[in-house]
């Protein structure tokens, strides 16, 4: 049996989970969604973007019949799960700030979350922080460039490392003598960044991606066994909001994921 899926985001971040859900289970069919029309959620008001979530929701979902939606998102998870889980009889998976995980693994105490400003303000993020991270000082970052800083590294434009420092620079911090060892990635495009955080980053850090966790839930919500080895790796279709075609820098990397560019 295989798995439809919609994979969703504001922009190509979601392609860092959709990765993982590939390399777990090949034989997914898969429809990419990247909201580009509105890109980038982090600066928008909490009403208005749960409104236009989902009500563009409500119009992917009659398209693409999925068995399953995954928000690839935390700007976007962190505030419209309940509304479309009230709406909607399919299971969403989301995904959130990984916290609890940074939160178990550091040594320190000292955990950096690096977000977007929406999803650093939300209720939610404030929650898990004190569910999971009570012992840790956390230091939370809202970013408005980085999101849009990686797009650009995976169209292949030359940006700045001082442009990226700038942002991460307020995540490592020094708290009684013991610094930030900790750092969550808690937007999905940040790991298309990984090779220049890593090179810029003050002092070395464990960064937490989600994305493997995610992929794994994806497959423990439909009962599937992974697949890694599976051969059937299907051709996934990739769509933008705007109806514009994609651009031709990024077919290097739709086709690294096994998608074809489409018109929506
Ligand atoms: N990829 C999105 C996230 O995980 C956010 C990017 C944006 O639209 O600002 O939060």
């Amino acid at each position: 049996m295989t798995a439809r899926l919609l994979v969703f985001d504001s922009g190509i971040g979601g392609l860092s989970v959709l990765r993982e859900i590939r390399r777990q289970l090949p034989s997914a069919e898969i429809a990419y969604v990247a909201d580009n029309a509105a890109f980038p959620y982090g600066d928008w008001d909490a009403a208005p973007l749960s409104d236009h979530i989902v009500a563009l929701m409500g119009r992917l979902i009659g398209r693409f019949a999925p068995d399953a939606v995954v928000i690839a998102c935390n700007t976007a998870s962190t505030l419209v799960l309940p509304p479309l889980r009230a709406l909607h009889a399919i299971p969403f998976i989301g995904t959130v700030p990984a916290i609890k995980p940074a939160a178990k693994r550091s040594q320190s105490g000292v955990v950096g979350v690096l977000a977007t400003p929406g999803t650093m303000k939300r209720d939610y993020t404030r929650e898990l922080i004190r569910s999971f991270a009570r012992d840790c000082h956390v230091r939370l970052v809202g970013s408005s460039e980085l999101a849009p800083l990686a797009e650009a590294v995976m169209r292949g434009a030359a940006v700045d490392g001082a442009a990226i420092r700038a942002e991460i620079e307020p995540a490592f911090i020094e708290v009684d003598g013991k610094r930030t060892d900790t750092i969550v990635l808690a937007c999905t495009h940040y790991p298309f960044l990984i090779d220049r955080l890593e090179a810029i980053a003050p002092w070395p850090v464990t960064w937490i991606d989600p994305a493997e966790a995610i992929a794994r839930r994806v497959l423990s919500v439909l009962s599937l066994p992974p697949d890694p080895d599976g051969t059937l790796l299907r051709t996934g279709q990739a769509y933008l909001t705007s109806g514009k075609p994609w651009p031709r820098q990024l077919m290097p990397v739709l086709a690294s994921m096994g998608l074809q560019g489409e018109i929506l």
